[in-house]
């Protein structure tokens, strides 16, 4: 045997790279008000200053405290986010708060300054993202300011508020490179939903939405995948998305689809919201529009033991709706007075009332024998349009809300419905809301072929459930920090737990933003092509989001990157 030794030298260099910060505004190379005033007259005047929501409401005349949780009312006012903790900063100390019956009001998370954009020109022209370049600042990007993780705000920022891109036009055959794509619609980025179902249904056609008002499908929705209570039967939003134009880092406008950019728009499909470019619009395919019917059932259930019964029934009996590639949507809540309250909204496709009716007779007779009562029985919504089945006319903002999430495999619900069942009422018994979206299977699981960044546990899921924690502006600071210690550390584990699996996963628009391996989390195996795509077109990390593509690299707040960052060069040498 020849026998011959090979040692390989492994040349480790760890050096130090020094933190880099981006320009807080009391740097001396902040831009001066000069430079801003500049800006301003680049943005045809439309250069705002911006203050938190409580606030601007206060100094409004008209700001009544219904309009304060008014999703409508609030996307006018460039500093809110929907839920409004994440304008709030407590981790500075003292904490930066803005509360809507506070006395005082400090900046917090809100940006500093908003360009209120309503063409390309404001996004990119030099001034947008090219001035946020140029001064090294701190910049974010905001179309309803829906974002469950606070992606859309951040401290000390430039905000690019795409809210007013409102462009929407149909088309019969959308060409892409000579190739006809068929029906489609363009839609600016800051387009709600409900304006999008109200003019698709002018037209006749459907597309794959969410079940919202003012979510704006063309922003995050879509980058994080998108689900829909169609999703069963037409896919997932990303998977519907035929083209994007996005103005770039280096402030370029370009065409992403399958033959230009064709890794940018690999990486909008699913890669996560906020960390590409500014989306200016986004083409998605549209459907003939059909009849919906949803099907409604409300449960009191007086212990969480009950529900984990219930929960482990529905577990058994989901499978019966595959036919019928349904939607659904059920929320459980506690009830202070009865226990804990569950919600099961069911949509149907083109199905008629009476076959939905013995459908869900069954169910809802099982759920009645473990000792529910039934407040609604099978309340039935049909309607000739899914349009109208899916638009909400509004949503509540102006309150404190986190999540935690996983996507549930359909594997996990054939093999342990009972644990389904008891990892329920562990949430519950730690305080937090259920809600649990059965919107996978069928054509998601179907479209498993299409080479996108979105989850794959997405293709493999049969729900994505999630715990919702709520709290009042009473809460303090320390509280709040040790509410959202306990999702990541209480609720998340039993969540994944659930799963069945080591390497869960959970969707990223619908998540807990301190997820501890967010990278495997929400990415799973396309984390490493997704880094690559990042360096390419944001090689400076103009676009960074907690729980984002290359986040890693920055401290929380995005001001600094981490220091004392070890990076390791290696070079081989070998010897015989
Ligand atoms: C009431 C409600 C209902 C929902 N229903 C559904 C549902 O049915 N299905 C579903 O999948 N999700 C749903 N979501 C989650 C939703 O997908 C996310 O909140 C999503 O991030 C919203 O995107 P947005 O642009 O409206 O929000 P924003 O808060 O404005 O932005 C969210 C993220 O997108 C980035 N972004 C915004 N605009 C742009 C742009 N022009 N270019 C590039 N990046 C941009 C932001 O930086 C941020 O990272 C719902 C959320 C809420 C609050
Ligand atoms: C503000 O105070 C009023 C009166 O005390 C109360 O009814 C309301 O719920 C408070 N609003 C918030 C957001 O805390
Ligand atoms: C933003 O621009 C739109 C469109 O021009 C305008 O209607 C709106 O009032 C502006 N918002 C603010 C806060 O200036
Ligand atoms: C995880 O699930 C198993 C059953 O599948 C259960 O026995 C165990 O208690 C769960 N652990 C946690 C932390 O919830």
């Amino acid at each position: 045997m020849a026998f011959y030794l090979v040692f390989i030298l492994l040349l480790v260099q760890a050096y130090s790279v020094l933190a880099r910060c981006r320009t807080p505004p009391d740097a001396p190379y902040f831009p001066s008000a000069s430079d801003w005033a500049h800006l301003d007259r680049q943005v045809d005047g439309r250069l705002l200053q911006i203050t938190p929501s409580a606030q601007a409401c206060r100094e409004m005349q008209d700001c009544t405290s219904e309009r304060w949780m008014s999703s409508s009312f609030r996307s006018g006012l460039p500093g809110q986010m929907i839920y409004y903790n994440w304008e709030q900063d407590y981790d500075s100390k003292p904490p930066e708060l803005c509360l809507f019956n506070g006395t005082v009001c400090k900046q917090g998370d809100v940006p500093l300054f908003a360009i209120n954009a309503t063409t390309v020109h404001h996004v990119q022209a030099r001034v947008g993202v090219r001035f946020a370049a140029k001064y090294d600042l701190r910049l974010s990007l905001k179309s309803s300011g829906h974002d469950f993780l606070g992606r859309s705000t951040a401290r000390h920022s430039l905000l690019i508020w795409t809210h007013y891109l409102q462009h929407i036009s149909f088309h019969e055959h959308y060409e892409i490179n000579g190739q006809d794509f068929g029906s489609a619609v363009k839609v600016g980025s800051g387009v709600a939903l409900k304006t999008l179902y109200t003019a698709a249904e002018e037209v006749s056609k459907t597309f794959v939405g969410g079940v919202a008002a003012t979510v704006a499908i063309g922003g995050g929705y879509i980058q994080g995948g998108g689900h829909s209570a169609i999703s069963p039967l037409l896919g997932l939003a990303s998977d519907n998305a035929l083209e994007f134009t996005v103005v770039l880092a280096s402030g370029n406008i370009v065409t992403a689809n399958e033959y230009e950019h064709s890794d940018l728009f690999w990486a909008l499909r699913g890669g996560g919201a906020g960390s590409w470019g500014v989306i200016i619009s986004v083409v998605l395919r549209t459907f003939p529009t059909f009849p919906g019917v949803m099907h409604l059932a409300f449960f009191i259930l007086p212990t969480s033991g009950m529900v984990s019964k219930a929960i482990a029934i529905h577990a058994r009996k989901i499978f019966a709706l595959d036919t019928f590639r349904t939607g659904q949507y059920y929320t459980i809540v506690k009830d202070e007075e009865y226990g804990y309250r569950m919600m099961v909204a069911t949509f149907f496709s083109s199905s008629r009332p009476r076959i939905v009716r013995r459908l869900m007779r069954s169910f809802v007779q099982a759920i009645k024998a473990v000792g529910a009562s039934v407040l609604v029985d099978d309340e039935l919504m049909g309607l000739p349009s899914i349009n109208s089945l899916l638009t909400r006319s509004d949503e509540i903002g102006g309150i404190n809300a986190i999540l935690g999430s996983r996507l549930i495999p359909k594997a996990a619900y054939e093999s342990h419905p009972e644990e389904i069942g008891q990892a329920h009422k562990k949430l519950l018994n730690l305080g937090v809301g259920i809600e649990g979206c059965v919107v996978a299977g069928g054509k998601v699981a179907e479209n498993a072929h299409i080479d996108s960044a979105v989850n794959p546990k997405w293709r493999t899921a049969k729900a994505h459930v999630i715990a919702v924690a709520l709290w009042p502006d009473s809460l303090s600071p320390s509280d709040v920090h040790a509410l959202k210690e306990r999702m990541t550390t209480e609720v998340v584990p039993i969540l994944a737990n659930m799963t069945g699996e080591h390497d869960s996963g959970a969707y990223s628009n619908e998540a807990d933003v301190l997820e501890p391996d967010f990278q495997i989390t929400f990415f799973g195996p396309h984390y490493a092509l997704l880094s690559k795509i990042k360096s390419r077109y944001d090689p400076h990390d103009l676009f960074i989001v907690p729980g984002g593509v290359g986040s890693e690299r920055w401290r929380p707040g995005g001001m600094c990157t981490k220091d004392h960052e070890f990076r390791v060069q290696e070079s081989r040498g070998s010897n015989s």
